[in-house]
């Protein structure tokens, strides 16, 4: 497996590749990589002859206030649990080669960006969207893999892909849950015992919602109270956001006709938690 660390080289990888007439599947990642991460290298490998990931802590996509200095990483770990599952070639590039001295150009996708997450972090998906665009211009995927998990991420780089005429095609993944229901996350890291129980409140929250829809109730302003009450009645619980959207424009719904998104956000402790499922008549 390859680690390749330069834009020069990794452009000269992926020249040799095209050559050949082969193709590359991309996951972009933030490292610290769990099962769920995993599980999407799995199936890329499947996508294309050959899987790159990418592992780069983005500092554009933190706030000012946010984890980027804590935010967790463990290179060696990572390079082995890659090499574990097949990937055939890691781009590692540092902050300053990805944003040099000058560095001026943004890419915002409008609109689906400012509900949800983009509520509480106004630069957020700026950041996403940005970096994604510079990965793929640089390791020019034929497909790429993102979770669910992140669903106003994956709906954002899904409408920026379409807009900017990109030819990559975005592949969604389900979310890669623990055995009791917790959305794997990097920032579950952060949790202690007793957080990690609390934070059960938002599958738990989802799946009430997911069994509601399923048996008819179609209110969405009555699911959300529900799901609202559930989780304010948790200790160390702090709500967010808890919404449900439309698949696609993730606009909010007061009625579910077929199929609606519910999303939420908790901080457990100072552990800022996201999670969401399909409610589907
Ligand atoms: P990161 O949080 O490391 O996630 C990398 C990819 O793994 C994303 O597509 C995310 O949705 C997916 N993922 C994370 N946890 C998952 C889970 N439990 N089940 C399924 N998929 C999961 O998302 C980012 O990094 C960054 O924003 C990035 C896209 C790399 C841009 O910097």
């Amino acid at each position: 497996m390859e680690v390749i660390t330069t834009i020069h080289d990794m452009k000269a990888y992926v020249k040799a590749v095209k050559q050949r007439g082969e193709t590359i599947c991309l996951v972009p990642t933030m490292g610290y990589l769990h099962k769920g991460h995993l599980d999407l290298m799995r199936v890329g490998k499947t996508l294309a002859d050959h899987l790159v990931i990418s592992i780069f802590v983005n500092p554009t996509q933190f706030g000012p206030t946010e984890d980027l200095a804590k935010y967790p990483r463990d290179f060696e770990r990572d390079r082995q649990l890659s090499e574990g599952v097949g990937v055939e070639c890691i781009f590692f590039p540092d902050a300053a080669l990805m944003y040099p001295k000058g560095y001026a150009t943004y890419v915002n996708v409008e609109g689906i960006t400012n509900g949800l997450c983009g509520a509480a972090r106004p630069t957020h998906f700026r950041g996403v969207t940005t970096v994604v665009a510079k990965l793929f211009n640089i390791i020019e995927p034929n497909v790429a893999v993102f979770g669910e998990k992140d669903y106003q991420q994956l709906t954002v780089i899904r409408r920026m892909v379409d807009d900017l005429n990109m030819s990559v095609k975005v592949i969604a993944h389900p979310t890669v849950r623990e055995e009791d229901g917790l959305a794997m996350s990097s920032r579950n890291k952060y949790l202690s015992p007793e957080q990690r129980l609390n934070a059960l409140v938002l599958s738990k929250a989802l799946i009430m919602a997911k069994d509601l829809v399923k048996k008819g109730e179609s209110d969405a302003s009555k699911i959300r109270q529900m799901a609202l009450d559930m989780i304010s009645s948790t200790p160390d619980a702090a709500i967010d956001y808890v919404e449900i959207v439309h698949p696609d424009t993730l606009e909010c719904m007061s009625h579910i006709d077929t199929k609606a998104v519910m999303a939420l956000a908790v901080r457990v402790g100072n552990t800022r938690l996201i999670d969401n499922m399909e409610l589907k008549r």
